[in-house]
């Protein structure tokens, strides 16, 4: 039995099967439609979600297979003090798969242990996202061509950020690609990250401070949300909440084929007169986030022969 824990659990010969997948699913929809039949998904989630969640629910849907679960902590049995051990152990009564997200770093690994069915880490604190990234290369992928040599962006909180954590960690493992990590000082990406990850695989990475100045450069623009819920002084956060503003006019300084991504919900980094912009690509990154969770769902499940 396989669970994902982070991106680096599969090989990038096992991601491009994945997103191989994920495509002909994209394509194919109604040769998907039934083959999880009798199947169900729990969903675990312990701190909020909008797409995470509804787009898990929804693959599983797609693929003829039932879904149940808890959206708070509070209308869970965690609430009276109930483990995710526990938790886990009473859910692999119930369903085939589950997806769980959790505040606390580690909390779906430790469930995993003690699971029957395949745990997908649907987000740990502030650590790892490993379906956010799947969905985030299935974007780069599908609308470059390629995931390699090229020149991604970071933006925004790259500390508490747990996509940027898991996408860096994936690419790492492809060719030519550099990293500019565009943050406010308090907001950088972790020493583990930047000297287990980046140094230890020599990348080419730059630490800015202006978006204005990496733009020019970058085949991506990856911008996140400042983390509000990871912050332990509501001032700090009032601070650096407005940093980064993308707008019309920082687009103008940008290739005319970089691609902007968002894992969203964004809350004020991306005006909103970037949405029509054609290298505006948050929206469909949301549709390609649905694909790759039936793909990964039919993978985890043994199901995935074509
Ligand atoms: C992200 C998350 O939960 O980490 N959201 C998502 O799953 N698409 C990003 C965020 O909350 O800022």
């Amino acid at each position: 039995m396989r669970h994902l824990m982070s991106p680096m659990d599969f090989t990038v010969e096992e991601l491009e099967e994945l997103m191989d997948l994920a495509n002909d699913i994209e394509n194919n929809r109604d040769k998907y439609s039934e083959i999880c039949k009798g199947k169900k998904l729990a969903t675990c989630f312990y701190e909020p979600s909008t797409r995470t969640r509804l787009s898990f629910e929804a693959a599983m849907i797609n693929l003829g297979g039932q879904v149940l679960g808890f959206a708070s902590a509070d209308s869970s049995s965690a609430a009276k003090g109930e483990s995710v051990s526990d938790t886990i152990r009473v859910i692999s009564c119930y369903a085939d798969i589950c997806a769980m997200r959790h505040p606390k770093e580690g909390a779906p690994l430790v469930a995993s242990k003690k699971s029957l069915i395949p745990v997908i880490n649907a987000g740990d604190g502030g650590h790892e996202h490993p379906t956010q990234t799947l969905t985030d290369l299935l974007t780069i992928r599908s609308l470059n061509g390629k995931i390699g040599n090229m020149t991604i962006g970071l933006c925004g909180d790259l500390k508490f950020g747990r996509t940027v954590h898991s996408l860096i960690n994936a690419l790492v493992r492809y060719e030519g690609i550099k990293f500019i990590l565009i943050s406010p000082k308090e907001l950088r990406v972790p020493d583990y990250i930047r000297e287990d990850v980046l140094e230890k695989n020599n990348i080419p990475y730059q630490e800015v401070e202006r978006l204005e100045d990496a733009m020019p450069s970058l085949d991506i623009l990856y911008m996140t949300r400042v983390q509000q819920e990871r912050f332990f002084n509501e001032e700090e956060y009032l601070r650096m909440k407005g940093f980064y503003i993308l707008d019309e006019d920082k687009m103008k300084l940008a290739k005319m084929d970089m691609l902007v991504l968002h894992p969203l919900p964004r809350v004020n980094e991306i005006s909103v007169e970037v949405d029509e912009d054609p290298r505006a690509a948050y929206f469909k990154q949301a549709q390609y986030g649905v694909y790759i969770r039936m793909a990964l769902i039919l993978t985890l499940l043994g199901l995935n022969k074509k």
